[in-house]
């Protein structure tokens, strides 16, 4: 079956790294990550291809994406809310920026839960990363419990909502659907549940931000992508891409990710 792809939005695989990978571990990752896709014929501009190390790793990426003309996009995992100041341990969006990061992840549910981050934080940190020019993704996802006292488009659509509330203009941004329970689990969504809730989701947008930003922001599914379940989810006209976690750490696999195309003979 053939692989829609909406021609206004770009396919995004990004791998969130999570606290994996050292930086030397990360230079000699990325490295071959790159250079095997590009052996493989890999067009880039087709499906976009993003990594999300640790903090300490960016200088490193940053160096060698310049210095080889990788075309790899990178950023970081979480960002402050904040510009500088007296806020021990966080890192600035104008650093991220100056590192060249592209992107920046916010409002993962490791963040949520794990340090308690709340639909405020996360929106203050959307309107700290448009400021420096970083694009935001922007993680939602109900729990297993959320799904079954709320159904499955419900509470997603409020923390997208209280995420954009900071949002004024028309902006560059990115969603990724991530249901909790599906995040490590093994047990990913089906393709049509995260159909059923990326399609609640652009309309969030269609609200927020009206339709032709709706139109072209991409909504990515994660939590327990593999290789064998990616074109999938490709194949729903809704979802634009993945946030892959534990399979981004396997190049063979993440690869296989990326070139989901070629699963379904596009
Ligand atoms: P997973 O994680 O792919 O390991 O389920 C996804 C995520 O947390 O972004």
């Amino acid at each position: 079956m053939a692989v829609t792809i909406n021609p206004r939005r770009t396919p995004l695989i990004a791998g969130n790294w999570k606290m994996n990978l050292d930086h030397l571990q990360a230079i000699a990752f990325v490295q071959k990550l790159a250079w095997g896709l590009k052996d493989a014929g890999h067009d880039f501009t087709a499906v976009e291809v993003a990594v999300f190390p640790p903090f300490t790793d960016l200088r490193s990426v940053q160096t060698l994406v310049s210095a080889d003309k990788l075309p790899l996009a990178f950023g970081g995992q979480d960002v402050s809310a904040h510009d500088s100041g007296a806020y021990t341990g966080e890192i600035s969006g104008a650093f991220l920026s100056q590192l060249e990061c592209q992107y920046v992840i916010i409002g993962h549910s490791e963040r949520r839960t794990l340090h308690r981050e709340t639909d405020d934080d996360v929106a203050a940190k959307v309107t700290a990363a448009l400021k420096h020019n970083l694009v935001p993704i922007i993680c939602v996802g109900e729990t297993a419990e959320d799904l079954e006292q709320h159904g499955p488009s419900a509470v997603p659509v409020s923390q997208l909502r209280a995420a954009l509330a900071g949002v004024t203009n028309a902006a560059d941004i990115v969603v990724a659907y991530e249901p909790v329970w599906a995040i490590g689990s093994g047990q990913a969504a089906t393709p049509e549940q995260a159909e059923q809730v990326a399609a609640a989701l652009r309309s969030v947008l269609e609200e927020s931000l009206g339709q032709d930003v709706a139109g072209k922001t991409r909504i990515l599914y994660g939590g327990s992508v593999k290789a064998s379940n990616i074109a999938g989810f490709m194949r729903e006209p809704n979802v634009d891409g993945a946030l892959v976690g534990g399979a981004s750490l396997d190049i063979a696999e993440f690869s296989s990710i990326v070139r989901y195309q070629k699963h379904v003979g596009v």
